[in-house]
């Protein structure tokens, strides 16, 4: 009797190391040396040729992890037979750097065949976008697996819009495990990238928690009819450096997305946010960590998935 116990012990254990290998950040270091090195430079170049990039590629991790988890389900095309992620409201006409993806697998294929997934080469392009916009750096916990499936769905239903209020806002990133001091950390990725007029038009024609010449000038290029895909800075300052002037901007009331400005409108996140304006570097450590955080959600691991060879596609 004791002998079974000990017996189904050892397999709850085994099972249990099974299902949730760990991630680490030492994962390819004897299998694919080259690995991150060619990542990194493939984003320098990447974002020396468009700052914005950075943003994009960022992004691009955020929309992967919130959908079951960080498996590069984003990266999946629709064809006759599937549907991917794409095609969602959050994404469609919005998400963009997958043709910077195709070519940063294609070189890190180049060094390493099938061994460095598409959602471990997204985590990495993060950070070093954010690094290369002059953010703070991180060490990116690694082996990850890519998803054979997406849920068009979920991405519908997870990922949060620009029109959540804060309590909303708290709950979406809750469900991915993920806290407050996470969400208005993360938020500060919008100090970089774009967003387009239909995304803030309802905040800068009838919001009152605005600085109205800021929503003068944002009119000027967002029609109240037409201009649905203008585009403005969501960081009106530096959008193309990555510091902590987003939270200088919302104390402004110069938040550009309604979801931004929710978090300091007088409510239980300004303390926070306040604290940011003038401490970037508690910003810089808590963002990095929260990165970390947001990377850890649900990763495919062992041998769940697969490693495949066009992001776009399930082998
Ligand atoms: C808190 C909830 C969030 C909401 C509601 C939100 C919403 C949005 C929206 C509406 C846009 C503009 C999209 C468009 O115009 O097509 C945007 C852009 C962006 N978001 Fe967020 N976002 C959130 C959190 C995050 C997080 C956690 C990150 C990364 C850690 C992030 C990174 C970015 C970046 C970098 C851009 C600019 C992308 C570019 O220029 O290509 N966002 N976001």
């Amino acid at each position: 009797m004791a002998f079974c116990s000990l017996v189904s012990l050892f397999l709850l254990l085994l099972f249990t190391a099974m299902v949730s290998a760990q991630l680490l950040s030492t994962f390819y270091d004897t299998s694919c040396p080259n690995a991150l090195s060619t990542i990194q430079s493939a984003v320098k170049d990447a974002v020396a040729k468009e700052s914005r990039m950075g943003a994009s590629l960022l992004r691009l991790h955020f929309h992967d992890c919130f959908v079951n988890g960080c498996d590069g389900s984003v990266l999946l095309d629709d064809t006759a037979n599937f549907t991917g992620e794409k095609t969602a409201f959050p994404n469609q006409n919005s998400l963009r750097g997958f043709d910077v993806v195709d070519s940063i697998k294609s070189q890190v294929e180049a060094v390493c065949t099938q061994i460095v997934s598409c959602a471990d080469i997204l985590a990495v392009a993060a950070r070093d976008s954010v690094v290369a916009l002059g953010g703070p750096s991180w060490t990116v916990k690694l082996g990850r697996r890519d998803s054979t499936t997406a849920s068009l769905s979920t991405a519908n239903s997870d990922l949060p819009g620009p029109n959540l209020d804060l309590s909303a806002l708290i709950t979406a990133f809750s469900n991915k495990g993920l806290s407050t001091t996470d969400l208005i950390a993360l938020s500060g990725a919008h100090t970089i990238g774009q967003a387009r007029c239909v995304t803030f038009r309802n905040r800068i024609y009838n919001e009152t928690n605005i600085d109205s010449s800021y929503a003068t000038s944002l009119q000027a290029n967002c029609p109240s009819v037409g201009g649905d895909n203008n585009f403005s800075d969501l960081d009106v300052q530096t959008p193309t450096n990555f510091d902590n002037n987003y939270y200088v901007n919302l104390v402004n009331n110069k938040g550009l997305l309604h979801s931004d400005q929710q978090l300091f409108n007088g409510g239980s996140t300004d303390s926070q946010v306040k604290s940011y304006t003038t401490n970037s570097d508690q910003f810089s450590t808590d963002f990095a960590a929260a990165m970390i955080n947001m990377g850890d959600v649900d990763p495919l691991t062992g041998t769940q998935g697969e490693i495949r060879i066009s992001c776009r596609k399930i082998n």
